[in-house]
C-alpha cells in the first residue's frame, strides 16, 4: 500500500533552473494537501512508462502520453490535461489501462473566446495595418483612407463547432448585432436556439459566413476538415479564424486563398507544423495575423487551468469522479472503481 498520493508535473512545467515556467500556476493547494507529494518529470515525449511508475496522478502540460506511455504496474489513476486539447494524449491506453483523463473546460473557455473576439476586431478594424501607418508619420497619416475597416453589425459570424469555447464566442459577440450559424454534427439545439445560432449544413458556414471560425476538436474525421473545397466556398470580403489545432486545416490551401485574395484575411493561432517555420510563405502575407499558439495565455487563463486540474486530481485522491471526464467509459472498469475505493479509505476522512 501507498501511503501517499503522488503527483507527477509534466517536465514542460519547470525551467532549466527548476523555477516554474508558469508561475501562475498556484501549486500551494496541492502543496498544502495532506498526504500529497509532488515531483517533476524530465522532458522526454513522449512520457516513459517507468517514470510514471511511482505516481498515482499526472498534471500533463503539452508533453504526450503514447501507448507506450501507460505504466505497467497499475498505479496511475488520472492524467489532468492543463487545457481542453487532447490530441497529444492516447485515450484508449488510458482507459484500457484504467486511468482517467481529464481536461480544464472552465479554465479556457473565456480566455479562447476573447482570443477569438481579438482576432476578429483585429482583423475587421485593420489593426496591424494602421499601427504600422501610424510608425510611417506623414506617409502613413496620407493613405490611411485606403484601409478602411469592416463593420460587424449584420455580418454572419460562423463556427465550426458549438461546445465550450463556441458557444462562449456567440456570448461574448451578442452585443454586436451578428447573425449567428454553426455546424456540430453533435450539437445542442436547445443550447443553439438559447443563444440566436442557426444550425446548419458544414458547407453552409463556409458559403454563409462573413467569419470562418473553428472551435471543433482535432479528430480523425476533422483532419482537413477545412480544405481547398470549402475555402473555396468563402467570399473575398470573407475572413478565417483558426483557433482549435492546426492540422484541422490544410494550411497549404488557405496560404493559397490567402495569396490569391480569394479571402479578405485570416487570424491563426494554431499551424500544422508548431513550432512554425519562419520561411513557410504563410508569413510573408500582410492579410494574416499570427499567434504562437498562445493568444489566449494569460494569467486568468493558467490560474484557472491549474485550479482545474488541481481539483480533479484532488477528487481523485478522495475517491470522488471529477467533472467532466474525457473516457467515461474508464469509470465503468473495475480496476479504475477498485483505485477509487482505495483512495477514498485511504484519504477520504
Ligand atoms: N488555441 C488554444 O490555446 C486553445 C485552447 C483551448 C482549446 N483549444 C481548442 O479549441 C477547440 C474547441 O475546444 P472546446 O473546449 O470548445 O471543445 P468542446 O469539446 O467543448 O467543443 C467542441 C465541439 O466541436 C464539435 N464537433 C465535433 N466534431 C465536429 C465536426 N466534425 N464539425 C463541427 N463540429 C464538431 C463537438 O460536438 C463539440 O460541440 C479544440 O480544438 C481545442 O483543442 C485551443
Amino acid at each position: 500500500m501507498n501511503t501517499l498520493f503522488r503527483v507527477a508535473l509534466s517536465g514542460d512545467f519547470r525551467k532549466a533552473d527548476d523555477s516554474a515556467v508558469y508561475p501562475d500556476f498556484d501549486l500551494r493547494p496541492l502543496l498544502k494537501a495532506p498526504g500529497v507529494e509532488i515531483a517533476y518529470l524530465d522532458s522526454a515525449s513522449p512520457l516513459r512508462s517507468n517514470d510514471l511508475e511511482e505516481f498515482d496522478a499526472l498534471i500533463l502540460l503539452a508533453h504526450r502520453f503514447a501507448p507506450e506511455s501507460a505504466p505497467r504496474n497499475g498505479r496511475l489513476s488520472i492524467i489532468a490535461r492543463f487545457g481542453v486539447g487532447y490530441d497529444t494524449v492516447d485515450v484508449p491506453t488510458c482507459t484500457a489501462a484504467d486511468i482517467a483523463l481529464a481536461t480544464t473546460p472552465d479554465g479556457v473557455r473565456r480566455p479562447v473566446a476573447v482570443s477569438i473576439m481579438t482576432l476578429i476586431l483585429a482583423l475587421t478594424g485593420k489593426l496591424m495595418v494602421k499601427d504600422k501607418l501610424t510608425r510611417q508619420g506623414p506617409a502613413g497619416f496620407a493613405i490611411r483612407g485606403e484601409h478602411m475597416g469592416v463593420g460587424l453589425v449584420g455580418k454572419v459570424l460562423g463556427s465550426l463547432g458549438i461546445g465550450n469555447i463556441g458557444a462562449e464566442l456567440f456570448r461574448l459577440a451578442k452585443p454586436f448585432d451578428m447573425k449567428f450559424i454553426a455546424h456540430d454534427p453533435f450539437a445542442d439545439p436547445e443550447l443553439a436556439a438559447a443563444l440566436g445560432v442557426e444550425l446548419v449544413g458544414l458547407d453552409d458556414v463556409f458559403s454563409r459566413a462573413d467569419i470562418v471560425t473553428v472551435n471543433c476538436p482535432l479528430t480523425a474525421e476533422t483532419r482537413h476538415l477545412v480544405n481547398a473545397e470549402r475555402l473555396a466556398l468563402m467570399r473575398p470580403t470573407s475572413f478565417f479564424i483558426n483557433t482549435a489545432r492546426g492540422p484541422i486545416v490544410d494550411q497549404r490551401a488557405l496560404t493559397d486563398v490567402l495569396t490569391r485574395r480569394q479571402i479578405a484575411g485570416a487570424g491563426l493561432d494554431v499551424f500544422e507544423q508548431e513550432p512554425t517555420d519562419p520561411a513557410d510563405p504563410l508569413f510573408k502575407l500582410d492579410n494574416v495575423i499570427v499567434t504562437p499558439h498562445a493568444l489566449c495565455w494569460s494569467d486568468q487563463c493558467f490560474a484557472g487551468n491549474g485550479a482545474a486540474d488541481i481539483r480533479a486530481v484532488l477528487d481523485i485522491q478522495h475517491g470522488r469522479i471529477p467533472r467532466g471526464i474525457v473516457n467515461q467509459a474508464v469509470l465503468a472498469n473495475p480496476g479504475f472503481q477498485r483505485k477509487l475505493e482505495e483512495y477514498r479509505r485511504q484519504f477520504a476522512h
